[in-house]
């Protein structure tokens, strides 16, 4: 099999287990939520917030990103957020998606769980009628926040179980260990949400054993650290646990100097479940399309492993074996075309 073009790449159907709703508010609709409500940004172009967005890792980040979100204010910002999302997935050809969002980034603003929930599952309700696209929510917990708030964050979710599927950890790694939310991932699962959980993004392999051992994480977001223990390498290939890496995300934020010192595809070798994902699209230059196409650019990607990533990313996804099996049949049909 041949190199892919990013056409080729485009083309592919694809699956996202890894993007923060408040990550893909891209500059141009920041500017038209700020306006429409009445929000005075600290920049005075689109350009300037681009210009804005360099990171030496991701603490950097996230004063930007937090900030950024304050203009998500009613039921319809969230709405248009999602929407716009969900646009750009179908332009790309991502056939299925678990997004994750952070309610307490807006309950800590007087903004109420309701308005943010209802927001994001209209638009996910008409993903799926308008553009077939399929999904399934994650509601993170910000780690850098206390256990007691986490706590009162999932009594808010119960009254939404029904449009919520699964609890994740997020926001600043460092410091901030899974052990400090046991008791509330015990909860979550206990009310029948999935779990899964950043870890070994910047901070320690450690920290992948704590989220499979203590939160029962069932994927590893980011897990790139694992690298760094192969007792762990062993057990997340023996019990095939997913890691939802997600490459620019990576050089982006320095948990990788260049792209082509990324190490997603040794990864792939070793026969990790490792999978293709965008994070926060609109603050590290690109969507699914554009993750692929770095690997291609910089690590010599082929169709083969690019398929593979693809098969895992469905077999890590929540969704039931029928919407699976339609997913497999979407992309046999485009490898065989
Ligand atoms: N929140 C949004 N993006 C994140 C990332 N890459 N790591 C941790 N928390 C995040
Ligand atoms: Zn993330």
């Amino acid at each position: 099999m041949s190199k892919p073009s990013y056409d080729w790449l485009n083309k592919l159907p694809k699956v996202e287990l890894h993007l923060h709703l408040e990550g893909s508010l891209e500059p141009e609709l920041m500017f038209f939520l700020a306006q429409r409500n009445g929000i005075e940004l600290p920049y005075k172009s689109v350009e300037e917030i681009r210009s804005a967005y360099q990171f030496n890792n991701l603490q950097d980040f996230l004063d930007i990103y937090y900030q950024g979100a304050e203009v998500l204010q009613k039921e319809q910002d969230f709405y248009d957020l999602t929407w716009a999302y969900l646009q750009k997935c179908h332009s790309q050809n991502v056939i299925h998606v678990e997004p994750f969002f952070d309610p307490q980034t807006h309950t800590c603003r007087g903004i109420s769980f309701e308005t943010v929930i209802n927001g994001i599952s209209h638009a996910l309700e008409d993903g799926e009628k308008k553009l077939g696209i399929s999904y399934q929510l994650i509601m993170c917990f910000l780690r850098h926040l206390s256990e007691s708030d986490a706590i009162e964050t999932l009594r808010s979710a119960e009254k939404f179980i029904d449009k919520i599927h699964g609890v994740g950890l997020d926001s600043s790694e460092k410091g901030n260990p899974p052990e400090k939310f046991t008791r509330v991932f015990a909860k979550a699962i206990e009310l029948g949400f999935k779990s899964v959980a950043h870890a070994g993004e910047e901070g320690p392999a450690e920290y992948i054993w704590g989220a499979i051992k203590e939160l029962k994480a069932s994927r590893i977001d980011h897990g790139v650290r694992a690298l760094d223990d192969p007792e762990l390498v062993t057990y997340l290939i023996d019990e095939k646990i997913p890691l939802t890496v997600c490459p620019l995300s990576n050089t982006k934020l320095c948990v990788f100097r260049d792209m082509s010192e990324h190490t997603i595809l040794q990864m792939l070798d070793l026969g990790l479940k490792v999978c293709v994902n965008s994070d926060d699209p609109a603050y590290f230059g690109g969507y699914m399309t554009e993750n692929f196409n770095e690997l291609a650019k910089h690590l010599s990607l082929s169709k083969d492993q690019a398929k593979m990533l693809v098969i895992n990313s469905i077999n890590a996804s929540f969704t039931d074996e029928v919407r699976k099996a339609e997913l497999y049949n979407s992309l046999n049909s485009f490898i065989n075309s």
